[in-house]
């Protein structure tokens, strides 16, 4: 049968009738990619698997909770949506709404949004209002005005966001046949983490998989609540996408890392960045910074031997390394070589870089 998107595919385990419209771009079904390169540099013996999230069709793992609440949002007859978003959410709001011919309001911190996220949700039509604060900020505002306002929050407060993201998990014990050892997710409000952890102890409960992986949450260091354990007011990093101090999902994060015996820890932006570059030049993988987090933690504590040897590891990529072109940039060294138009100045350009 023809994929046509997460919540066709896993009707059953998804609250839909038959009856619902659904709203879907094609979502879910990523690539699952066994890296080739770096866990020989690491000198262990582990296999590390990309969860490709980037590949959703708005380039970010939103979509796959965004089908979901957008669906229900109509059903319910909404006729607008809000959230707060780093970037990504607005960007997947904003793409649902416009398929679903409703309005979605979108609440920013003034620049501190990665520039291709500002360009998805501005081209899709999204009323967008930035805020002079940060994320959190935004979210308590979005909160306080859906009591005041007709429009539903799609921020991952909303359940069905969770339960359309608990598929990622579905995906991988389907690929794999089996659930990973351990599964590294960047967490920010902690709702991907938590949805994932859904859907492995679904599975696991039904036989479909005979364990479950330990969770492993990695954090900015400047912004790294679960990490301090208690809230944050000013969260710093250059992963902007999570640049989160007071994380939505809390008591179920720490849920998913107790039942699983997993663990919360944090990197540094100069480490974040270096797993960045390095999938890019070793795998071929492009992600944003902020996802790049869950391989820099997987890399750190498979060399320190918290990840045990010979190990199956799965790290989600939450985004795709597009959306932040500017940080990307900025982190090349490369030479540009600029010519005339002329054979003998290209072949000079080959020769003398081969
Ligand atoms: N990675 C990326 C690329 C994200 O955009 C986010 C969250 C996360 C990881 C963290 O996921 O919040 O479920 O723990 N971005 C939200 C947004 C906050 O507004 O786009 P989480």
């Amino acid at each position: 049968m023809r994929y046509t998107g997460l919540i066709e595919h896993y009707k059953d385990r998804l609250p839909v009738s038959d009856d619902t419209k659904i709203i879907s771009l094609g979502e879910g079904n990523t690539p699952l990619i066994r890296l080739q390169n770096i866990p020989k540099e690491l000198g262990k013996n582990v296999d590390i698997y990309i969860k490709y999230e980037g590949l959703n069709p708005t380039g970010s793992f939103k979509d796959r909770g965004m089908t979901l609440a957008v669906t229900k949002a109509v059903e319910s007859g909404s006729k607008a949506i809000i959230c707060a978003s780093t970037g990504n959410t607005s960007a997947s709001a904003a793409a649902y709404a416009a398929r679903a011919g409703i309005k979605a309001f979108v609440l920013i911190p003034e620049g501190k949004i990665a520039l291709g996220k500002l360009a998805q949700a501005m081209i899709h039509g999204a009323v967008i209002i930035q805020i002079k604060g940060n994320f959190d900020d935004g979210m308590r505002l979005v909160k306080e005005v859906a009591e005041h306002a007709p429009v539903s929050i799609v921020n991952s407060i909303n359940p069905f966001r969770l339960q359309g993201q608990k598929t990622a998990a579905f995906e991988i014990i389907e690929e794999l046949g089996y659930a990973p050892d351990y599964h590294c997710l960047p967490v920010g409000n902690a709702g991907n983490i938590s949805a994932h952890w859904m859907g492995y102890t679904e599975y696991h409960k039904e036989g479909k998989a005979n364990n479950t992986p330990k969770m492993l949450g990695y954090q900015a260091l400047g912004s790294a609540p679960f990490v301090k354990g208690a809230m944050i007011n000013n969260p710093e990093t250059i992963a902007t996408a999570i640049r989160i101090g007071h994380p939505q999902n809390w008591d179920l994060a720490h849920k998913a890392e107790k039942e699983s015996g997993g663990w919360f820890d944090a990197l540094t932006d100069e480490e974040i960045l270096s797993a960045q570059k390095l999938l890019t030049e070793k795998e071929g993988i492009f992600c944003e910074p902020a996802s790049a987090t869950s391989l820099a933690g997987a890399m750190r504590d498979i060399k320190n031997g918290k990840i045990a040897n010979d190990s199956k590891i799965v790290c989600t990529l939450t985004g795709h390394g597009l959306k932040d072109p500017d940080t990307a940039i900025s982190q090349c060294t490369n030479q540009m070589i600029n010519i005339n138009p002329v054979m003998i100045e290209v072949k000079d350009a080959i020769l003398n870089n081969i």
